[in-house]
This record gives C-alpha cells, structure tokens and sequence, in this order.
C-alpha cells in the first residue's frame, strides 16, 4: 500500500493512474464497518484509495475533537491487510492551509437534525469531501448508511455541483447484539456499551409497530422515547422519521421511511438509523 501524506505528491502520483477508482474516506479508526466500505470499493474500482483525515471543521466542540479515537499505526496495519492500494492521509495545514476562507453548504440538509444539534457539521462535512474528491479524482465513492443525512448530504451536492463521481452507499454493519459499528463505540465503558444496543432495539420495536398498523410518526416517536427513556444512561437528542429520499418529515407512514435516532450514552453521542425503502424506489 502506498502512502502518501502531500497533495502534490498525491496528484502527481493520481495522474499517472488510469484505471477506474474507488474512494473510502475516513477520519480513522478503523473497524469492521469501514472494511465493509473497502469491500463495498472492490466491487466498482479496480483501484482503491482510503483516506484518513480527522476533519476539525466539521466537529463542533474541540473536546469531541481532540478525543476522537486514533490509531494511525493500527489504521494502517488493517487498510494494507484489506487490500487498499493507496492510503491519503493529509495535515491539517495541506487540507486546511493558511487563508482557507471558502464552505461548501447544503442549505436544507445542513440545518436539520445532525446539523442542528452539530452547528456547522454538515459543512465541515460538505467542505472536506469536496476537497477530497477534488484531489483524488475518484470515479465512485463509498459511504456507509449509517451516517444517512451525510450520505443525503454528499449527494445533493455531488448532484448540484455537477461533480463526476458517483456516490454509492453501503450497508451498516452492526455487532452481533445489533450495536452499530462507530469508532466511538470503543469509548464506552461496560455498562453503556450494555445499553447501547438498545438503540437498534427500539428501531426494530418501532418499525415492528408500523407493520403493525401504527401509521401516525408522532405515536412511533413517542413510543419509541418512551422505552429509550426507561434507561438511565440514555438521553435522546432526537427521533424523527422522513422520506429516504428527500429527507422531508413524514407524518403518516407510507412504504417508504427513515428512523433516524441520535442518544448520548453516558458522554458518548452515537446515531443510528433504520431505513424501509422498496426495492425499486
Ligand atoms: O463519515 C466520516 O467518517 C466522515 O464524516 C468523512 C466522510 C470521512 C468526512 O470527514
């Protein structure tokens, strides 16, 4: 695996390849979720390039920052075993240099939700993988589900600004107990970890409702609060249902629909979602 830490070495290098490739960002940290994305790679490119970049703009707090997990050494170790060919992994002066003034924003995507409880976390988001794609010139990208508004996200902008990469979205993977997989999922202790699962248990509860008869979002919200909230170590931030499509808030329940949920477990904020879409919609 070849690694490289300087744009200009990076395009340089970028310029030489003609075959199709395959791009993975990540802020590190690697785990089984992220592999499933080089997996997901291999099936479109034949070169696949991973990026690890922690990107401070879009964190809203420097202590959230300054904590998220790292392990480079480690990172690199699992990314040349899975087979990744080219590993980017920028400073923060390369991506964010002296007199970098400009923000990519999704207006409607980036005040809701995620970025309403993380000001400015969408455009952190929009502006990082923008320069991302500028420089590695990938032919698809992948991006996990989890993150479902991110995923949204870097569509409508690839759409309106007319970028030439294709963005293909990959399955979340979860532990065994249904936890989904997060690189801050190694900042629990035992008993918040423990509780964690709850979360993809009251998605399944909810939409186990819903195939049920209950139609109304309201009463799948609030029932859904209302066993989250038998927890101690839970604190919901939000629960909304919407349109997988067009992220719209959806009163009554039809076919199609996301369950978006994000909790502080004790101090550690984790999403998770579950999304019922037909097959061919
Ligand atoms: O999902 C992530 O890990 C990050 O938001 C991303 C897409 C790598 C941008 O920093």
């Amino acid at each position: 695996m070849k690694i490289i830490k300087n744009i200009f070495e990076f395009i340089e290098y970028r310029n030489k390849l003609s075959k199709k490739i395959a791009l993975v960002p990540t802020m590190g940290s690697i785990h089984e979720g992220h592999l499933s994305l080089v997996d997901t790679a291999k099936q479109y490119g034949e070169i696949i390039i991973a990026t690890i970049f922690i990107n401070p703009m879009q964190f809203n707090s420097s202590e959230d920052y300054k904590s998220y997990p790292k392990d480079f050494d480690q990172d690199k170790e699992i990314l040349q075993n899975k087979g990744v060919d080219i590993l980017f992994c920028p400073s923060i002066s390369e991506i964010y240099p002296d007199g970098f003034d400009t923000t990519i924003k999704v207006d409607f995507l980036s005040e809701l939700l995620e970025g309403k409880y993380r000001k400015d976390h969408m455009e952190g988001v929009a502006t990082v993988v923008t320069k991302l794609f500028n420089i590695i010139l990938p032919d698809y990208a992948i991006f996990g589900e989890k993150d479902f508004q991110q995923l949204l996200l870097i569509k409508s902008f690839v759409k309106d600004l007319n970028v030439p990469v294709k963005i293909i979205s990959s399955k979340t993977i979860r532990d065994k107990d249904g936890l989904a997989l997060s690189s801050r999922n190694i900042k629990l202790n035992p008993d918040e970890r423990n509780i964690a699962t709850e979360i993809n248990k009251s998605l399944i509860m909810g939409v186990e409702k819903i195939l049920l008869g209950e139609k109304n979002s309201k009463n799948i919200i609030e029932y859904i609060k209302i066993y989250l909230s038998s927890f101690n170590l839970i604190k919901i931030e939000y629960i909304s249902i919407r349109n997988p499509k067009n992220f719209e808030v959806i009163n009554k329940i039809n076919k199609e629909f996301v369950i978006l949920i994000a909790v502080y477990v004790g101090n550690i904020r984790l999403i998770d979602n579950i999304i019922i879409e037909e097959k061919n919609g």
